[in-house]
Formats: structure tokens, sequence, C-alpha cells
């Protein structure tokens, strides 16, 4: 297995409260799977990827990247935050070369890479450009590129498409999709958006918000590129959609 998160608990304390967020979570993903995570707000998506991500610390379990014990974030694992989280101050070049910097690349090579990306990405011509004058596609982009720089094994994206409108969004789940053809990347994504999570995944994980207990596992074996119109992309939304509506219901979710 590429990763494994094998037997993960975490609990958290609001005002000496106790939350059980996720209780014994155990997922295997495959070399260049790619794997979403859908459930309801607070049902502890964000808390299991960025335990993955090595940024916060379970109380008990294992996360493993080829079945090694990884306890810190590294480059092994790319994150994508929500907010893109680009440096404001520095151009799109500067951005997407800073992980590379501090890895030692050499700039001959880093050049290179920003020049490969900037292609696949279509943001020749914005090297220069800061991010507060991108779109909100752009800005996506960017983030996607920097966080691809460092040629990660595993890419983590906590709802990397959230801000865009639905027709960007649509485009940009094709040109992600693209990306991740090309660099065989293993890649989880949170989302909230059944059809992105369609569209995109090999696999599809639904957790509940009873301690992220995961209530689906769903292979969605359709040909890509994938055609959103088709009979069975349609059943495999009808059914996610089901499912995503139990966990709403307080004391309705049952296992599979
Ligand atoms: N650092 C923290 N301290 C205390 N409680 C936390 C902390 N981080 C998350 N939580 C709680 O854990 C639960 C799960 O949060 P998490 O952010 O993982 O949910 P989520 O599934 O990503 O939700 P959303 O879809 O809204 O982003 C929530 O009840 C949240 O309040
Ligand atoms: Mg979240």
């Amino acid at each position: 297995m590429k990763l494994s998160v094998d037997g993960i608990n975490k609990t958290f304390f609001n005002n000496k409260v106790e939350h059980k967020v996720l209780e014994n979570i155990n997922i295997d993903i495959k070399e260049g799977e790619f794997v979403s995570l859908l459930g309801p707000s607070g049902c502890g998506k964000t808390t299991l990827l960025k335990i993955i991500g090595g940024f916060t610390k379970p109380d008990s379990g294992r996360i493993l990247v080829e079945g090694k014990e990884v306890s810190k974030p590294g480059v092994d694992r790319a994150f994508i935050f929500q907010n893109y989280a680009l440096f404001p101050w520095k151009t799109v070049k500067a951005n997407v070369e800073f992980p590379m910097k501090q890895l030692g690349i050499s700039k001959e090579e880093r050049e290179k890479r920003l020049k490969y990306l900037l292609e696949m990405s279509h943001l020749e011509g914005k090297e220069k450009m800061y991010p507060n004058n991108l779109s909100g596609g752009m800005k996506q982009r960017v983030a996607l590129i920097r966080a691809l720089a460092c040629n990660p094994q595993v890419l983590l994206m906590d709802e990397p498409l959230g801000a865009v409108d639905y027709q960007m969004r649509q485009n940009l789940q094709e040109e992600l999709e693209n990306i991740w053809l090309k660099n065989e990347i293993t890649a989880v994504m949170v989302t909230h958006d059944v059809d992105e999570a369609i569209y995109m995944s090999d696999r599809v994980i639904v957790m509940s918000r009873d301690k992220g207990r995961i209530i689906e596992n769903l292979n969605i074996n359709l040909e890509r590129p994938r055609d959103r119109e088709s009979i069975q992309y349609n059943e495999y939304k009808k059914r996610l959609t089901q499912k995503l509506s139990e966990c709403y219901i307080d004391g309705m979710v049952e296992g599979v």
C-alpha cells in the first residue's frame, strides 16, 4: 500500500468537554489511486487529512507511507489548504520556487520544473504576477503546481476547488484530473461535492458525524474522462447523495 491510515483515534476538548472526532479509522490507499473523502460538515475530514499530512498528531494509530510510519509533515506528502495559502508578497514564480529552494534544488532544475508546471496548468506569462491580482481559479492552479513542484508521492487536498464558481470548478476538475494522470500521484481529496467526488475519484469514502465512522467505501468504475451525463455516472451520484443525506439524520448512521 502506498498510504495507510491505521487505527487512527482523535479526541478534542472544547471547554473541557470531550469530543471524539475520529474513532479507529482505517483506510488503505494504493499507489496512484485517487480517493475522495466526503462527509457532512464537522465529521472530521480536515482533521483526518491533517493527521495524514503530519500537521495534527493522533491520540493513537499510525500513518504509513509505503509501510513506513510518518509523524511529521514531509515533502513526500504535499498539502493544499482550502484557502490556497499562497504567499501574497511573492510572485507566482517565487511561490512555486519556494519549496524547491527549501529542498536545495538547483536554479537550473528549478527553472526547468517551473516552465513545465506553468505550461501544464496554463499559467504561462503569469509568473511575475502577485496572488492578489489572480482569479480564484488561477490561485488554485498556482497552489496546485506549488504542491507538485517537489514531486510529491502523495497529494493531500482539502476542498481545493471550494472557492470557485460552478463552470470554473468543472474546468479545474478536468485540469486537475489531467495533472494527476500525467504525474502518477496518489491523491486524497476532501470535498463536499458529490459530483466532484465521482468525476475525480477512483474511490469515494463517506464519513459520518458519528466519530468519523466510514459508512461507504465505493469504487467508481467508470472510464476517464467521465461522462457526467451517463446513466452509470448518475447512478453513482444518486447512491452517494442518498448516503450523504443519511449522515445528516442523527442516529441513523448505520454502517455498510
Ligand atoms: N484544534 C481543534 N480544537 C478543538 N476542536 C477541534 C479542532 N479542530 C477541529 N475540531 C473539531 O473537530 C470536529 C471536526 O472538525 P473538522 O475540521 O475535521 O471537520 P470537517 O469534516 O473538515 O468539517 P468541514 O466540512 O466543515 O470543513 C469539529 O467538531 C471541530 O469543531
Ligand atoms: Mg474541513
